[in-house]
């Protein structure tokens, strides 16, 4: 990027990650990026959020295209099923893109990443809700042997989840329960609400077949807690994180929203700080 031009940013979904970012921009980042475009799939989202930010409908864009024409950068933050299209096509135009429905990208990858380095273009994923990815990168260098994710969460939030209604009765549950032990890439297809985090950890380290995840119904987990043991030749690694849910969408993790954000950060500042 030439110097002093500012990064043009279009965000794709307005919900809770779209808007904190949008407004994160605007309050903030004002030296080193513009907001260019909104698009969400509900026009009335992006007005909103438009208005709220500018007094009026100035950012909004009628479609995904248009979007990508006005902005370097993509933010997708709409829903796993879109994902995959909004990357491609941003990539396709040579955009950077910023993915935060993870999971989405899941049977893509490959042609993911084929299309980034034909096209010259950066794909982010940021770290989301989990703590340890610095580290897993780092190790994975010198080899891992074996990584599990075990998330805890109240019953409650299992409510819908098909795999876990057709074997458990969850109601009044007193104890720890074991609902799921298997590898990321089942996790991503049973649980589609921890596809994220697991998709991050398999991406960042050593596939999602040998990420193992276990997935536990805790009555007494008022937080979403996610602990990470990495086992590698450079270091035994363990991470806790215990997640506020996020005041404006409580599927979303508070700290996921500030991951996009400071990630948004590392790319607009010229010092980057961690690995
Ligand atoms: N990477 C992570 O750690 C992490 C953490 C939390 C959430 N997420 C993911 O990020 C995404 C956004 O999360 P959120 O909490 O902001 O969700 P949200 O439900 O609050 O907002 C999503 C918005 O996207 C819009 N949308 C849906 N489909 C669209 C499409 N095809 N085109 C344009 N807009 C569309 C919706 O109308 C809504 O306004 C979700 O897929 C979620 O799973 C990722």
């Amino acid at each position: 990027m030439a110097k002093n031009k500012k990064l043009k940013i279009g965000i794709v979904g307005c919900g809770a990650i779209g808007s904190s970012l949008a407004k994160e921009i605007v309050a903030d980042l004002g030296k080193a990026a513009v907001l260019a475009a909104l698009y969400d799939i509900r026009p009335e989202k992006a007005q909103l959020l438009s208005r709220k930010l500018v007094k009026d409908a100035r950012f909004c864009v009628g479609s995904l295209e248009t979007l990508i024409r006005k902005s370097d950068l993509v933010i997708e933050a709409s829903c796993a099923k879109a994902a995959w299209e909004i990357a491609r096509k941003s990539l396709l135009s040579r955009r950077k893109v910023m993915v935060m429905s993870v999971g989405g990208m899941v049977g893509y990858l490959e042609q993911l990443f084929i299309l980034a380095a034909q096209n010259n273009a950066q794909i982010y994923f940021p770290s989301g809700a989990i703590a340890g990815i610095d580290g897993l990168k780092a190790a994975n260098i010198a080899g891992i042997k074996s990584i599990v994710l075990t998330t805890r969460k109240h019953p409650k939030a299992f409510r819908g989840v098909e795999y876990v209604a057709k074997r458990f009765k969850l109601d009044g549950l007193k104890k720890d329960k074991l609902l799921f032990s298997g590898s990321a890439a089942l996790a991503v297809k049973y649980f589609p609400q921890n596809i994220n985090v697991a998709a991050v950890l398999g991406l960042a380290g050593i596939g999602m077949r040998k990420t193992k995840v276990r997935i536990i119904a805790s009555p007494r987990a008022a937080k979403n807690i996610h602990e990470i043991l990495i086992e590698s030749s450079a270091a035994k690694i363990f991470t806790r994180t215990e997640n506020i849910l996020h005041p404006q969408n409580p599927k979303t993790s508070y700290l996921a929203v500030l991951s996009a954000i400071a990630t948004l950060k590392q790319i607009l500042q010229p010092v980057k700080i961690g690995t």
